[in-house]
């Protein structure tokens, strides 16, 4: 048996962590437009209801949930929720995280702890759950990590960002593995910089003094052939859910890069340290 939910999306069930904004809104709609019905789940239920609002008037089915990832049994709730309201669960996306920009010896242990609990932990506890579930009733499914290009090499102030994302990078290979038998898809998503509300989330969570510089929505040290929309995105975890792909890239440069970096270390040190000097001197300036 081919691991996934095979090219017939049509009446799937599909859970989205961090639905209600960027890629996780954009993937809800791509996926209802594929007719699957949908789940949504965040903190705020404002941005929820709006992405449910325009599913439901474009003629989809979606639900959703307000709550935090990184609440202990938030995993096992949001899965009982598709039970009640879809009865089951076929794929999930863990999507939601956040960033910060900040050098390493700058953090706090509680803001290394939080992002590893939302980036990393939530989001493998919510695979983990939904494995358990799909494995004990003999069914197939996907399970899809939002990972980033930035799991693959890191810049500075991005270390504890990064090390989430590699994390769950690796954790999804292995489960691909461990779950190809089973009938149960693995993959995980590595979007380059997408025009989202994270770099303003990123500003904030970074404190006082650190955080991207964001203009027009996107930082401006990103490199503009690297920016994207949030719907770029969707449509390639769409295809993903139909045909299972162990990684999702939507931009070949940014995986040549990410490759380059892999296998020329020295490469990749030059540029970040130039990149560091670069910050100095911003930082110096005022900012
Ligand atoms: N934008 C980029 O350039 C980029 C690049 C690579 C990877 N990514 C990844 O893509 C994913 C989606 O980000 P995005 O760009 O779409 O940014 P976004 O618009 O800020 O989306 C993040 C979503 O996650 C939710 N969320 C955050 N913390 C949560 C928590 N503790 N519990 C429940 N929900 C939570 C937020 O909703 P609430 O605030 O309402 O909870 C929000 O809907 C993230 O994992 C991010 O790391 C983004």
């Amino acid at each position: 048996m081919k691991p996934g939910l095979g090219r017939q999306l049509h009446g799937k069930r599909i859970l989205i962590t961090g639905g209600g904004t960027g890629i996780g809104a954009a993937t809800a709609r791509a996926c209802s437009s594929s007719g699957m019905q949908v789940m949504l789940s965040g903190r705020r239920s404002g941005p929820l209801e709006r992405v449910v609002g325009e599913i439901e008037a474009a003629g989809g089915t979606a639900s959703m949930r307000v709550g935090d990832v990184a609440t202990p049994g938030a995993s096992e709730a949001l899965l009982n929720a598709m039970d009640e309201t879809f009865g089951g669960t076929d794929a999930v996306f863990a999507n939601a995280g956040y960033g910060i920009e900040k050098p390493v010896l700058e953090a706090s242990p509680a803001e290394i702890r939080r992002i590893f609990d939302v980036n990393l932990v939530a989001a493998v506890d919510l695979m983990r759950a939904t494995g358990l579930r799909l494995r004990a009733e003999g069914r197939p499914g996907h399970l899809i990590g939002c990972a980033s290009i930035l799991g693959k090499f890191t810049m500075p102030g991005y270390g504890l960002y990064s090390s989430t994302k590699a994390a769950l990078t690796h954790v999804c290979r292995s489960m691909r593995c461990e779950l190809h038998d089973d009938g149960i898809a693995v993959s995980s998503v590595h979007p380059v910089t997408t025009r989202t509300e994270f770099f303003e989330v990123a500003k904030k969570e970074s404190g006082e003094g650190h955080g991207p510089v964001v203009q027009d929505g996107v930082p401006t040290h990103a490199p503009r052939m690297f920016v994207q929309s949030a719907d770029v995105v969707a449509k390639a975890v769409v295809k993903c859910l139909r045909r299972p792909r162990a990684e999702v890239w939507t931009s070949p440069v940014g995986r040549l890069s990410a490759g380059i970096f892999e296998l020329l270390p020295p490469v990749y040190e030059v540029v970040l340290r130039s990149e560091m000097r670069r910050k100095r001197r911003e930082a110096a300036s005022g900012r």
